[in-house]
C-alpha cells in the first residue's frame, strides 16, 4: 500500500485519533476549546455511542472523524487514511461508497422522491450499476416501497428518517456516522428506527459510530465514549 507513511493507523482500526483537538474563536475573540486530547481506535464492524450533554462537542467530534471537519491539533484516520494530508474534494472521494450519514433532521433533499433521494449517492458514483433497482431494494428493506414516488413532505418524521437509512446504507458503507438519529422522533417511532438500524447495520456488517443523547440507546452498542468538558471517559 503507498502512503503508509503518512498513516497513523493501526490494522483493523477504521477510524483512530491521535491528540485530537477543536478550538474555535468566538466572536469576542476569545479562544473556546471544545474538544481536547481526544484518543480513539474504532474497529472494523465496531458499534459505538458518543453521548455527553448538548453542547459537549459531539456533533464536531463527528464531523471530524468524518473528515467533514479540520482540527486545530492532532490527527484522524479514517478508513485506513490519514485526513489532514488530503484537500476536501479528496475526503470526499475517501467517503463516496464507503461512509454513510444519518441526522436528527433528516437532510433529505425536498424537491426528490424518496426513491431519487436513495439513489442520488449511487448517481454520484460513477461506478455504480443497477442504481434503480438497488435503491428500490433499500426502499423495500425500510418498508417503504410503496412510497417511492413520494417528496420528503408528503412523508412522516419517522418516514423521512427511514428513506434517510436506506440512502444511508444503500451502498452497503464500511462507517456508518449517526447523529441524534431519533433525535426528532418521539419515542415508539425512535425504537422502530433503532431497530431498523442495528439490523441493517449487521447485514450490511458495517461500523457504526452514533452520538445520541439516550443511555439505554448507548448500552446497546459494544463501546460507549462519554464526553465531558471536550474530554473523553469511556
Ligand atoms: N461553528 C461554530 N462556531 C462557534 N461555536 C460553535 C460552532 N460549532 C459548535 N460550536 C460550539 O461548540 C460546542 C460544541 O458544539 P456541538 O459539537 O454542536 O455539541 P453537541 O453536538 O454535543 O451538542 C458548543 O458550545 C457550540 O456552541
Ligand atoms: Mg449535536
Amino acid at each position: 500500500m503507498n502512503n503508509q507513511k503518512n498513516s497513523i493507523t493501526s490494522e483493523n482500526s477504521l477510524i483512530e485519533t491521535k491528540n485530537l483537538g477543536k478550538r474555535l474563536s468566538t466572536s469576542l475573540n476569545e479562544e473556546l476549546l471544545i474538544l481536547d486530547q481526544i484518543n480513539l481506535n474504532i474497529k472494523r464492524g465496531e458499534s459505538v455511542a458518543i453521548t455527553g450533554a448538548s453542547g459537549s462537542g459531539k456533533t464536531t467530534l463527528l464531523g471530524l472523524l468524518a473528515g467533514l471537519d479540520i482540527p486545530s491539533e492532532g490527527e484522524a484516520s479514517l478508513l485506513g487514511k490519514a485526513l489532514s494530508p488530503l484537500d476536501e474534494d479528496e475526503r470526499a472521494a475517501l467517503r463516496l461508497g464507503k461512509v454513510g450519514f444519518v441526522f436528527q433532521s433528516f437532510h433529505l433533499m425536498d424537491n426528490l422522491s424518496a426513491l431519487e433521494n436513495v439513489m442520488l449517492p449511487l448517481e454520484l458514483d460513477s461506478d455504480s450499476k443497477n442504481i434503480r433497482t438497488r435503491a428500490l431494494d433499500a426502499l423495500k428493506q425500510v418498508g417503504l416501497e410503496d412510497r417511492s414516488t413520494h417528496l420528503p413532505t408528503q412523508l412522516s418524521g419517522g418516514e423521512q428518517q427511514r428513506v434517510a437509512l436506506a440512502r444511508a446504507f444503500v451502498s452497503k458503507p464500511q462507517i456508518l456516522f449517526a447523529d441524534e438519529p431519533t433525535g426528532n422522533l418521539d419515542r415508539n417511532t425512535g425504537e422502530e428506527i433503532i431497530a431498523l438500524l442495528f439490523e441493517m447495520q449487521k447485514q450490511s456488517d458495517t461500523t457504526l459510530v452514533m452520538v445520541t443523547h439516550d443511555d439505554s440507546l448507548a448500552e446497546r452498542c459494544q463501546t460507549h465514549y462519554k464526553l465531558v468538558d471536550g474530554k473523553i471517559i469511556t
